[in-house]
């Protein structure tokens, strides 16, 4: 409420302001893919509010609908015409009684596709890659009298021009929040469309990251994931002038009142250790609000298809990143990215990827059917049949699956540090997170959301915990002293 008032307030000079203030443009904005389209999407919204827009959640209300869209396998490309559609129809509902609609797709298909959309897709109005939001009120001032296409990688960084979110957007939209350090890639997998659609890897200055948090902060956040398509090869400009690593980044978050936690996404292995620099794996044995969770993504267990992937490390090097991190700190847990059935894979190279998530013993990790993404070097190699993928996906699943199972189980009876975060599903019931990312479910006042509170888990379902609230223990006293996997 307090967040219309705001934007209202902005728009008071406009025409209808006599007879009270205009309107405000309702906004609808869908993210598929991965949390940087998340974040994208709510600095989309950040940058609409002073041009009048406030969100909703009903597409069939908006005045405007933005689809952020993600591009990195062909299943998810394909759901964006689907939802075109889907939203065509709500912009001639509106269009029938007199209102006009604006669509646009924003993201990595539109980066990839670009006329395309248009082409394929009637109804679009606009069409912007993720380097073009910061220009969103002029694109759609443009899009008013035709279709409008921006997909260049403009030369200005698009943080300098973005909206800060409100405190009371900040507040809604809850205590952890997601914040770009990094956006691009310069590794080139030989499957991958990321170095293509985001671009070359750039990092934010430590300064304009380290302000960003502590805003977040002062408006109650008190989890921070940094985010990034290779958000370790972070190496943003400090106040030295010279680059920072992610370790040194860290500790200036972890400096920060009210960050309570701190975790980052997405590491490739080769960027956990440098010859130069170990203080990405020395921040996990220094920093307490450093989660003791890391998503670090393999891909395959083959050293042949690693190589085939162009992933430039081998098994070996990987497992020795995984060793010295838990020689820092015996309780992190691991979850992981894998690719089942990319070219050339061999019935003996997908035994090696079940040996390895065996050996690692992950916490979860996501797996997928290898897709040909137009462009890529891998998409010209010779294909592996699909019910050989997809014979492999379920039997890597059922092994995914055996080591969360075993995971969660051994966390019964343990106390964690939970981050409440929102009302259950159940009268009384608040669900939180544990420092491993899993939701835990407690009887709880909803005054609690927002704290950090040691909780003993008594019950362990697929996909999340259930708990009691520890009663004396000090928060912090507690997790350490338990939160071993
Ligand atoms: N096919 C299948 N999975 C892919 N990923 C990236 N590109 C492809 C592709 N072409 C997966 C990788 C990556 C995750 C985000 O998506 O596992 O880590
Ligand atoms: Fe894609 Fe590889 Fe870059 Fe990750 S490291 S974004 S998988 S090219």
């Amino acid at each position: 409420m307090s967040e219309l008032v705001e934007v209202k307030g902005k728009t008071k000079t406009t025409p209808t302001a006599r007879n009270g203030p205009a309107a405000p443009r309702r906004l609808y904005v869908k993210s598929f893919g991965c949390q940087m389209n998340v974040y994208d999407s709510q600095r989309m919204a950040d940058t609409l509010g002073p041009e009048g827009f406030v969100e909703t959640t009903a597409p069939d209300d908006a005045d405007l609908i933005i689809l952020n869209t993600c591009h990195i396998r062909e299943k998810a490309a394909e759901k964006v015409y689907s939802e075109i559609g889907r939203m065509r129809a709500f912009k001639q509902q509106a269009a029938r009684q007199g209102r006009r609609v604006m669509l646009a797709v924003a993201g990595c298909v539109a980066q990839a596709e670009g006329e395309e959309i248009l082409r394929r897709a009637r109804g679009v109005d606009l069409v912007f890659g993720p380097q073009s939001y910061h220009r969103l009120p002029q694109l759609l001032r443009r899009a008013e009298h035709g279709a409008v296409i921006d997909t260049e990688f403009p030369v200005e960084d698009k943080f300098d021009h973005l909206a800060a979110p409100s405190a009371a957007a900040t507040r809604r939209r809850g205590v952890s929040a997601f914040v770009t350090v990094q956006e691009g890639c310069d590794k080139f997998c030989t499957f991958c469309v990321v170095p293509y659609t985001r671009g070359v890897e750039v990092s934010r200055p430590v300064a304009k990251v380290v302000a960003e948090a502590a805003r977040l902060a002062e408006a109650g956040v008190r989890e921070i994931t940094l985010i990034g398509q290779n958000v370790n090869a972070y190496h943003g400009e400090d106040s030295d002038g010279r680059p920072s690593s992610l370790g040194r980044l860290l500790h200036r978050l972890a400096a920060i009142p009210g960050i309570a936690r701190l975790r980052y996404t997405t590491s490739h292995p080769r960027d956990m250790v440098s010859d130069a620099d170990d203080s990405l794996i020395a921040a996990h044995r220094d920093l307490p609000q450093l989660m003791p969770q890391l998503h670090l993504p393999v891909q395959s267990g083959s050293d042949r298809i690693l190589a085939a992937m162009n992933r430039r490390h081998s098994r070996a090097d990987y497992l020795k990143v995984i060793e010295r991190l838990r020689a820092v700190r015996p309780d992190i847990a691991f979850t992981s990215d894998f690719i089942v059935g990319f070219p050339g894979e061999s019935e003996e190279d997908f035994a090696d990827t079940l040996r390895l998530v065996a050996e690692v013993g992950y916490a979860g990790a996501f797996s997928f059917k290898y897709s040909p993404r137009p462009g890529t070097p891998a998409a010209d190699m010779p294909q592996l049949p699909e019910d050989v993928k997809h014979e492999r996906l379920q039997r890597l699943q059922r092994e995914i699956d055996r080591h969360q199972v075993a995971f969660n189980a051994r966390c019964r009876g343990r106390s964690f540090e939970v981050l409440f975060e929102r009302p259950g599903r159940y009268p009384g019931q608040i669900v939180g997170r544990s420092p491993y990312l899993q939701p835990v479910q407690v009887q709880a006042p909803a005054a609690m959301i927002g704290e950090i509170r040691a909780v003993t888990v008594t019950e362990v379902a697929a996909n999340s915990l259930f708990g009691d609230l520890v009663a004396t223990a000090p928060p912090h006293a507690a997790a350490a002293a338990s939160a071993g996997a």
